[in-house]
């Protein structure tokens, strides 16, 4: 059953009627944000259910970054400055403006192991289903997410804002969050195409 664009905002069913297929199958990557800042203890919640993602050898790879005034306006910054560099200044601001509505932000980074691969990968895939727990519980409660990967989250500048050592952990996403002020729509091609099986 979808319920497409019902849990985003205050009409939103309560968490308790909602079922975990409905919470997977409506939460949508939200690009557009009301401006109203949702409360921190639903991140910190959202946070802590995170932590139960699995993650081979117990390892818990995943650091995870609020990001206050100060420093969000040093990444809107970055940014603006990256794509003023790339695309000219008209492109840059218009950046800037579009990023100093996000309502809020969080980075999320993952251990690295320069002497084993396979943990750094290991790691990274917990920190990808922290991610997708954390999502889910805050689309749960009518709190859009969206994850980006872009060149920002990889900057050395922004690694210096977290605080981190790139040496040491890598981004796994850099994710805004907010109340949806319009939810798209998503396809999924049929489960058969993706579906192998075995004898
Ligand atoms: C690892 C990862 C990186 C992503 N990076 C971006 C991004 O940089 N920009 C963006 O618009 N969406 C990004 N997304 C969101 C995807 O575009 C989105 O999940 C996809 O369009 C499907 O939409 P849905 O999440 O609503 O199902 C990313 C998603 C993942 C899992």
């Amino acid at each position: 059953m979808t319920i497409n664009n019902l849990f985003s905002g205050p009409d939103r069913p309560s968490p308790a009627v909602l079922t975990i297929e409905q919470v997977i199958e409506d939460r949508r990557t939200i690009h557009n944000f009301k401006p109203e800042v949702p409360k921190f203890e639903h991140i910190r919640k959202a946070i802590k259910l995170a932590r139960w993602a699995p993650n081979h050898r117990h390892t818990e790879p995943w650091q995870f970054h609020h990001l206050g005034p100060k420093s969000i306006a040093a990444v809107v910054d970055l940014n603006a400055r990256l794509v003023t560099e790339k695309k000219g200044v008209v492109v840059g601001e218009s950046k800037r403006e579009r990023w100093n509505a996000i309502p809020g932000w969080l980075a999320v980074t993952s251990t690295l192991s320069p002497d084993d691969e396979e943990q750094t990968r290991e790691d990274y895939a917990a920190c990808c289903c922290a991610i997708q727990n954390l999502s889910l519980y805050l689309w749960s409660i009518g709190i859009g997410v969206k994850w980006t990967t872009g060149a920002v989250s990889h900057h050395a500048d922004f690694y210096q804002l977290l605080q981190v050592d790139p040496a040491e952990r890598q981004t796994v996403g850099l994710l805004w969050y907010g109340y949806a002020a319009s939810v798209p729509s998503q396809k999924r091609r049929p489960v058969e195409e993706f579906l192998t099986r075995l004898p």
